[in-house]
């Protein structure tokens, strides 16, 4: 909330966004300060713990002395270990002096749009989409163009709707497959014709692909793998969902090589650098065992299926199958409720929190998003109590 004061602020905070996730989630904690019993759904964090050999390396560390400022860019030790990683998994050769570390993956959202776009610039983003990106584009002064993702294509896009979007002054375009909040994977034959679109226009390329490991149908894709398209795309990927170490904060990216001087120098003017420990236990996960991945990976392919199940059962409501990360992303449209009358009376009325589509974008409306990210038995519960909402409400009156 919004605290009024009669000395100025900065004009540019006008063009701010923020994540409505935090919002839901402050308003859920109140209502659990007066003795609810809240259902967190609209979660964007596994409900998983981090690895216990990763834990063990960031507490090694610390007793280790790391406990002192280090490199800008990232330890050298996490940079390789990221660019063998990257190299393995995208089919690209990456070096790791390419590669840049930051507290979080968001960081490199927010400095790769300064770093890239000019005021007046056009960006084009995915809608529905991570609400981060809107936020710094316009922050940044340039011009949000989104891309919509329909349900029809599998919450993805074709080339062509791209195409269409590209014009002389797009400067940036950014992708996120697997996409948060709908699930979607864009397919590998969309990625090849998107590269061929992207060969004759020379714009920046954010591939977002922090949800990389979390794909249940087909394949990963990065588009950076394409030829010619490693040079201009900044490939982001973090800790925080692989690993479920969203509170550790740590992230990195493979950048292009004129971005690695100017992205580092935002790095020392914000944050400095990254806290070592945090590094080191990142050089475990990538380079430990990965069996705490792959069960928590196995539970989500199984919350899934349940939830979209679920969901389908609810008369007004259906779900396609999400391919990827830990979302579903429900059709409300048959509710009579718009996305967020539905979050708001959920919330208060049922105490299940989700995020209405619209906390991504005006083309999240008559959606809402729900994190699997919580046990079969919270799941099975939210939705009942989603069901029982809605067939208190007949179709048509929600709007009151
Ligand atoms: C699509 C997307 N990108 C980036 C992030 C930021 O992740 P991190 O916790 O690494 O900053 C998130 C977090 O929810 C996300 O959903």
């Amino acid at each position: 909330m919004a605290v009024e004061t009669s000395r100025p602020l900065a004009g540019s905070l006008e063009r701010l966004g923020t994540e409505t996730a935090f919002e839901v989630l402050a308003r859920a904690k109140a209502l659990e300060a007066e003795g609810r019993r809240i259902i967190h759904l609209q979660i964007g964090e596994p409900d998983f713990d981090t690895p216990a050999h990763v834990v063990e390396a960031a507490a090694r560390a610390l007793r280790d002395g790391q406990t002192h400022y280090c490199p800008a860019p990232g330890i050298p030790a996490l940079r390789e270990a990221a660019a063998d990683y990257l190299t393995r998994t995208r089919g690209v050769p990456i070096d790791p002096g390419c590669v840049l570390v930051t507290p979080g993956a968001k960081p490199f959202l927010f400095f790769g749009v300064l770093a890239t776009c000019d005021p007046g610039d056009e960006v084009i983003y995915p809608n529905p989409g991570f609400p981060i990106y809107e936020s710094v584009i316009r922050w940044a002064g340039a011009t949000p163009v989104p891309l919509p993702l329909t349900e029809e294509r599998g919450f993805a896009f074709t080339a062509a709707d791209v195409a269409d979007r590209l014009t002389d002054r797009t400067r940036l375009i950014i992708l996120n497959s697997p996409a948060n909040p709908t699930g979607g994977v864009v397919p590998g034959s969309v990625v090849d014709e998107l590269a061929d679109v992207l060969a004759d226009h020379d714009c920046w390329i954010l591939s977002d692909e922090v949800y990389s490991e979390m794909v249940y149908e087909g394949e990963h894709h990065s588009i950076a793998a394409r030829p010619g398209l490693l040079d201009r795309t900044i490939l982001l990927d973090g800790f925080s969902k692989t690993f479920a170490m969203t509170g550790w904060r740590l992230g990195y990216a493979a950048v292009p090589a004129p971005l690695v001087e100017p992205l580092t120098r935002l790095f020392i003017n914000c944050h400095s650098c990254t806290a070592p420990a945090t590094q080191l236990a990142g050089v475990a996960a990538l380079t430990g065992p990965w069996d705490g991945v792959e069960a928590m990976m196995a539970e989500f392919r199984v919350r899934r299926r349940l939830v979209v199940d679920l969901l389908n059962e609810i008369p007004g409501v259906s779900c396609v199958e999400p391919a990827g990360a830990f979302y579903a992303f429900p059709n409300i449209g048959g509710t009579g409720l718009t996305a967020r009358q539905l979050q708001d009376r959920l919330l208060d009325e049922a105490g299940v929190a989700l995020l209405a589509g619209t906390a991504f974008g005006a083309h999240g409306e008559g959606y809402m998003r729900l994190s699997y990210a919580n046990s079969q038995a919270n799941l099975r519960e939210g939705i009942e109590l989603l069901a029982g909402l809605l067939a208190r409400t007949a179709p048509g009156t929600g709007a009151d």
